[in-house]
């Protein structure tokens, strides 16, 4: 059976593309195979990631390694319940024809609640969800009583991963190992990053996840999007030449991979 990592947040924009894109790569570069499903069908950002990809390779004659990418699209049909169906079916296929040869499945998906969605996360064995380091993306966890700071109860994001759960276990599965990362952490010192900080370490034991290392602000991570490029690729490259920001998010990506524990290595 392959691993399926998810990238899920309700909220849009907190970087599920650009991270998953690394992990991907990431493992590819560790001799993985890898399989894409992108159920973002409206911005596709991780299909047109790999286009750039395959166009550089094209341009440049190189072979850099690259996941194998599943196409799957919304259904058409008028009714909910068939189209629900439908994209259930399209999602298994999907599933078992990566599951043939790929170690790694990983599954992008766009903001909001959809029935994609859901069967991701239904089957997600680990699920990373990066939120941008800020107080206002915290209610993508827990509602918060506005005077008092106090978590008043769950969002609907984790009710929904909640519901997954109890969907994988009554099937006996294993439970998720769900993932938070802080994204675009700002280098310097605010009471906002501590605050985070603070209140997601006190909400993992209540709402089941756990911290992962993050990833900065950094420009270099929207730069290479469009050629299709990730730091692990540019630094097999002959004459790069890193600046320390460049190393320190290599170092960010590698302590990343390192603690999602995806590989024995
Ligand atoms: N650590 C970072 N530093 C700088 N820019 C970043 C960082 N993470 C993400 N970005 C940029 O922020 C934007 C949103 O990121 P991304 O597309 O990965 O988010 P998303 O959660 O997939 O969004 P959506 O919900 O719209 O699919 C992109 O332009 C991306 O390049
Ligand atoms: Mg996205």
């Amino acid at each position: 059976m392959s691993k399926i990592i998810v990238f899920g947040n309700e909220k849009g924009g907190s970087g599920k593309s650009t991270t998953a894109i690394h992990v991907a790569i990431g493992l590819c570069y560790q001799d993985k195979s890898v399989g894409i499903i992108d159920l973002d069908i409206r911005q596709k950002s991780m299909s047109r990631f790999l286009e750039n990809r395959a166009d550089f390779c094209r341009k440049q004659k190189s072979n850099l390694p690259s996941p194998t990418y599943y196409k799957i699209d919304q259904s058409n049909k008028d009714s909910k319940a068939e189209a629900n169906l439908e994209e259930e079916k399209r999602f298994a296929d999907a599933l078992m024809t990566l599951e043939e040869t790929c170690d790694f499945l990983v599954i992008d998906c766009p903001g909001g609640i959809s029935n994609y969605v859901k069967m991701a996360h239904t089957v997600a064995d680990t699920l990373v969800t990066p939120m941008n380091d800020s107080l206002i993306d915290f209610d993508l966890l827990a509602k918060i009583e506005a005077s008092t700071g106090k978590v008043v109860g769950p969002s609907v994001y984790s009710e929904m991963v909640w519901d997954c759960r109890q969907l994988r276990a009554s099937a006996k599965h294993p439970p998720i190992d769900w993932v938070i990362l802080r994204n675009r952490i700002s280098h310097v010192f605010s009471k906002n990053k501590y605050h985070v900080g603070k209140s997601l370490k006190n909400l993992s034991k209540r709402i089941g996840f756990r911290l992962s290392t993050g990833f900065s602000e950094r420009v270099i991570f929207k730069e290479l999007f469009l050629s299709g490029l990730t730091l692990l690729d540019l630094e097999k490259m002959d004459g790069w030449q890193p600046t320390l920001s460049h190393v320190s998010a290599r170092q960010e990506m590698r302590m990343l991979l390192g603690s999602l524990s995806l590989t024995d290595d």
